[in-house]
């Protein structure tokens, strides 16, 4: 197992998936190897773990452009972090890469990015905030996401939340995640930007494959809301993802190409 203590917080770029809604961009590579703005999908993730001073990261895809991701990233040394890679040998859901980062994280806690989500806002001030959170007693452990307010929520997780004292997000929770919801109770979509501690490993594997038959990283979130414990946070910036050709196109708007 991999060193890594509780107040660690390590990076993980989720880049598998099959990339299906763009094909035929994808028929001959990755999704997140396609150009958004003057760079790689991916380099935007990556650009965000490191900016919040997340040095060691795993970068998780399938089989068969797995070369193509290492070429372009290499160690990490362009990056100023440090790459372990990981395969996920078929799309069996978010939450199965997830699950595939047990060892790379050990006792540390974790900042997971999924590789198609492009976005304005630093999130240095949220991980170090997550990253000297104590879990409250009794619990086994907390968890946090980031929110956006958006126009389209039924493509998204969507949560309904109870603000903090002051009305904000600082002290408040979130009470429900529905995954893609046909009538969503709020417009606050789940961004793909998750922060967890280890015991994140236990809850995937209490999964069972959804309807689509994949691993639904909104279970795992739906697991800390039971529990009373998934904070949030509100993004003021932009956010988008990048993996239909509406929301590809969007993201070389936003990032100004
Ligand atoms: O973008 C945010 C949304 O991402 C959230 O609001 C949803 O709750 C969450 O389920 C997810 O929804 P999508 O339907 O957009 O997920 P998608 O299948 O497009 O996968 C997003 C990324 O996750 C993809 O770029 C790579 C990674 N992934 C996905 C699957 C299915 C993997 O690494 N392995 C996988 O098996």
């Amino acid at each position: 197992m991999s060193s890594g203590n509780a107040d660690t917080v390590k990076g993980i770029v989720l880049a598998g998936g099959t990339g299906s809604r763009l094909f035929p961009l994808t028929k001959v590579t990755n999704k997140h190897l396609l150009p958004v703005g003057r760079k790689p999908m991916i380099y935007y993730p990556i650009e965000k773990l490191v900016e919040a001073g997340i040095t060691e990261i795993l970068i998780v895809t399938g089989t068969e452009h797995m070369g193509d991701v290492v070429g372009l990233l290499g160690s990490g040394k362009d990056f100023g972090c440090r790459f372990t890679y990981k395969v996920q040998d078929e799309a069996g859901g978010i939450a199965q890469a997830l699950g595939l980062a047990e060892n790379f994280i050990g006792g540390s806690k974790m900042c997971v990015i999924l590789g198609d989500n492009i976005f304005e806002d630093s999130i240095a001030a949220g991980v170090a905030s997550f990253r000297s959170a104590q879990p409250a007693a009794g619990s086994i452990g907390c968890a946090h996401l980031f929110l956006k307010p958006v126009e389209d929520p039924q493509r998204f997780g969507v949560a309904t939340v109870v603000p903090g004292p002051d009305g904000g997000p600082a002290g408040g929770r979130i009470t429900r995640i529905v995954e893609k919801p046909a009538q969503p109770e709020s417009d606050l979509a789940v961004t793909g930007i998750y922060m967890y501690g280890p015991e994140v490993f236990e809850i995937v594997r209490t999964l069972r494959p959804s309807g689509r038959g994949e691993l639904e990283i909104s279970d795992v979130n739906q697991n800390y809301v039971e529990r009373g414990t998934l904070g949030y946070s509100l993004f003021g910036g932009w956010w988008t993802d990048a993996g239909t050709f509406e929301s590809l196109a969007h993201a070389n708007v936003l990032v100004g190409g």
